[in-house]
């Protein structure tokens, strides 16, 4: 038994109850990350070590409790004990909200009353296949954030976050300058077309989103600003379009409906760029496998395989050209308006 039990989980010497006891207790760790990201912890840690109770006093927390909760992080590679106190590491240091590529937003993410309240109810996604959700926000996210600004600013800032990685990575592999107008669908805060402007100077962009997030975006002379739902409204007529994570916060009739309308808002030839993780078909562990049972809870969304986005694209009359992964889990799967 000794010589297993130092064996990580996962690995073929662990004992059985090894993965059942880590992923049972997943969540106390999730949810001190969430309560130390909530708190701004890592604000309070400059380039040396702090005493967990000076960090508490600047907090507001109990010293014994957040000495306990960072002595767990730490496990795990977030703040590092030193001279009594706590030092920063790589990962910590995201968790500051100076920080150019700040992961706090994120880090506070699943955490927010509406995303702690749904997963408790995952049962119920789990027994009737529909979001769980429903149960803490009857009308959908959508709705729920533009009636909850303090949570939407947290989800918007979260996107941007997650996005700091991704956005470098889709900009690598694919090569923008061959359009002259691109609409990025749903583009949040704008983070990915801007920084396609920013690296293609010929190039314009549009940014179409709901109206709670397009008023937070300032427009400029190459990138227009478009409030709208890509439900009811029309998109505006561009040769290339864009949608990040988008598709899979969707099933597949209203992911359908979506593309229909870039389908009917573009000319044949027209690039639809979908950038999602593409769930592999095998059983080995990816990114897809967790994002997709988040879909499952929150939206009613999923993941998907090549093969669907296949099918999906060409009911909408477009052609799955090429997929293009990409340093993250997130692929660009690129498709043709017929
Ligand atoms: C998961 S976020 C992705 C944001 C961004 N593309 C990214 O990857 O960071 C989904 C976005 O879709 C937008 N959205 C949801 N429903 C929409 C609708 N009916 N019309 C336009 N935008 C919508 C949301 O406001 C949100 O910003």
């Amino acid at each position: 038994m000794t010589a297993t039990a130092t064996a990580s989980a996962g690995t073929p010497q662990a004992p059985p109850h090894e993965p059942i006891w880590e992923l049972a207790e997943a969540i106390v760790a999730s949810r001190s990350l969430h309560v130390v990201a909530e708190l701004g912890v890592a604000d309070h840690v400059g380039d040396g070590p702090v005493p967990a109770e000076d960090l508490a006093a600047a907090c507001g927390a109990d010293p014994d409790a957040l000495e306990r909760v960072l002595r767990l992080l730490a496990t795990h590679g977030i703040f590092e004990p030193a001279s009594g106190g706590y030092r920063h590491t790589k990962s910590s240091l995201l968790l500051r909200s100076d920080h150019p590529m700040s992961m706090r937003a994120f880090a506070r993410l699943n955490g927010l009353p509406v995303f702690s309240a749904t997963f408790g109810e995952l049962e119920h996604s789990v027994r009737t296949g529909s979001p769980a959700l429903e149960l803490v926000a009857p009308n959908g996210l959508w709705p729920y954030l533009q009636e909850h600004p303090e949570e939407a600013a947290v989800f918007e800032e979260a996107m941007t976050a997650k996005a700091h990685a991704d956005v470098a990575a889709v900009l690598d592999v694919y090569d923008f300058s061959r359009h002259r107008r691109i609409a990025d669908v749903g583009g949040g805060h704008a983070h990915l077309i801007e920084a396609i402007l920013d690296k293609h100077h010929d190039v314009t962009g549009v940014l179409f989103e709901l109206p709670h997030v397009a008023d937070e975006v300032a427009p400029s002379p190459r990138l227009e600003v478009i409030s709208g739902d890509f439900f009811t409204d029309p998109l505006p007529g561009c040769d290339a379009y864009l949608m990040m994570n988008i598709l899979h916060d969707w099933d597949d009739e209203r992911a359908s409906a979506i593309l229909a309308a870039v389908a009917k808002s573009s000319e044949p030839g027209a690039a639809v760029l979908v950038v999602e993780t593409v769930m592999p078909e095998g059983p080995e562990q990816h990114w897809a496998k967790t994002l997709d049972v988040l879909m499952l809870a929150v939206t009613g969304g999923r993941e998907r395989t090549e093969a669907e986005y296949r099918r999906l694209l060409g009911h909408a009359g477009i052609d799955l050209v090429r997929t293009l992964p990409t340093a993250t889990p997130f692929s660009v799967v690129e498709g043709r308006v017929r």
